[in-house]
């Protein structure tokens, strides 16, 4: 790829290593960049970003506005999902990878480029979620990673930049390399390597320490409408502003933070550390309302599926028919999924207090201990024989004793 004329689609941040690839891709390969920066909530400086990529070279830079359709396409079935991976793990990142690797390659099209860059290393899950997604959705496109290639440390790049008349951050660099949208924030490297040792309060942006959370709970309401949250405290609104609004409240109760030992699909074990209070606080209320409305059997075979779905779309299958497949299930079980739960924030933790629906499964003539209830003794004894309960529970109804 030498004519001069060809073109490349570059995932641009504003970064340092992205903004030196726009000079690189020209100087190696002589690539025209189309620098493409996709906004998927929590960017800052959108405009700055995009004139700094075309001072420094780029033939179009062109800012992406996602967050409807990251909200939309990509969280709420993962919402749906109840997607932890390993248990913890909301895929804040795994996520937005296959909607970039969408307006990417939406871009390459519009633009005639032959090739898609991407910034990712060797190292990380990105730069295997950007090939798989790019892949799938535009095989005949090229993908190209030049750190990959490169093989320059920072102050190579710095070096390279310098010489290059590409502004460096003037900033002391932070120790921490970041990925962060508007369903939280990754936070890896520096201190956080060494297992053993505590994060420094600094690893975290939008979370207090718990320590120093209020001494009063707070408390909040969500409703769902069939599996999608709508409302926040009583106010309905969409989900980019229920995020915002549940990230800042149970951010500032010390909610959200997350410190694990993950596996990657390249197979190292890495320490990350995530902040998420609104997608975990979303979870968990989601989680309890489906306790609430769906039937035993059907909670019990979703649980199995969610898993698979968090690891699929962790392992960057998200355009896999299976993925497919298990998005149209869960999509069916969410019809149920309608109610208010009420969660409470205090210290660091956030609990479900309380939970209504109109689909509830929940009887308390069924479950009560108590004596006043409309449930007969004979209905008692037909319930038990249908689902094979012991008698003892007619029994509890003073059956025996009649
Ligand atoms: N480990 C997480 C994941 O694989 C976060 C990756 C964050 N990316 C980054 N460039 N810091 O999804």
């Amino acid at each position: 790829m030498s004519d001069t004329n060809k073109k490349v689609v570059l995932a641009y941040s504003g970064g340092l290593d992205t903004s030196v690839m726009i000079a690189w891709l020209k100087q190696k390969y002589g690539l025209e960049t189309v620098a493409v920066l996709v906004d998927v909530g929590r960017v800052s400086g959108l405009e700055e970003l995009r004139a700094k990529a075309l001072d420094i070279g780029a033939v179009e830079a062109l800012v992406v506005d996602a967050k409807e359709e990251f909200a939309r396409d990509f969280i709420l079935p993962a919402l749906a999902a109840n997607a932890l991976y390993e248990q913890k793990y909301p895929l804040v990142s795994s996520l937005s990878r296959p909607l970039i690797s969408k307006v990417l390659v939406e871009a390459a099209r519009e633009h005639g480029a032959v090739a898609i860059a991407h910034g990712c290393t060797a190292k990380g899950n990105d730069q295997v979620r950007f090939d798989l997604g790019i892949r799938a959705l535009a095989p005949e496109l090229e993908i190209m990673a030049p750190a990959r290639e490169w093989g320059m440390t920072r102050e190579q790049a710095i070096d390279y930049a310098a010489e290059n008349g590409i502004p460096v951050p003037l900033k002391k660099e932070s120790p921490y390399s970041i990925d962060e949208n508007m369903w939280g924030r990754a936070v890896e490297c520096g201190p956080l390597e060494d297992p053993w040792s505590e994060p420094p309060e600094d690893a975290y942006e939008h979370t207090v320490s718990p320590a120093k959370a209020p001494d009063e709970a707070a408390y909040i309401e969500v409703a769902f409408e069939a599996g999608v949250p709508v409302s926040f405290d009583g106010v309905a609104m969409d989900l980019t502003a229920l995020l915002a609004g549940i990230d800042e409240l149970a951010g500032a109760h010390g909610f959200g933070r997350i410190d694990m030992i993950e596996n990657r699909l390249v197979g190292i074990k890495s320490r990350e550390v995530y902040e998420a209070p609104a997608a975990l606080a979303l979870i968990r209320a989601h989680r309890e309302l489906e306790d609430l409305t769906l039937p035993r059997e059907l909670a019990h075979f979703k649980q199995g599926l969610e898993q698979k779905f968090a690891e699929l779309a962790y392992y960057g299958s998200w355009y896999d028919p299976l993925m497919d497949a298990l998005r149209a299930f869960i999509a069916e079980t969410q019809k149920r999924v309608t109610g208010t739960v009420r969660l409470k924030l205090y210290k660091g933790g956030c609990t479900v207090v309380g939970r209504k629906s109109p689909n509830s499964l929940y009887e308390t003539g069924l479950a009560t201990y108590g004596a006043a209830d409309s449930f007969s003794h004979d209905a008692a004894r037909g319930f038990c024989e249908l689902y094979g309960l012991p008698l003892e529970v007619w029994a509890r109804k003073g059956g025996f004793r009649e």
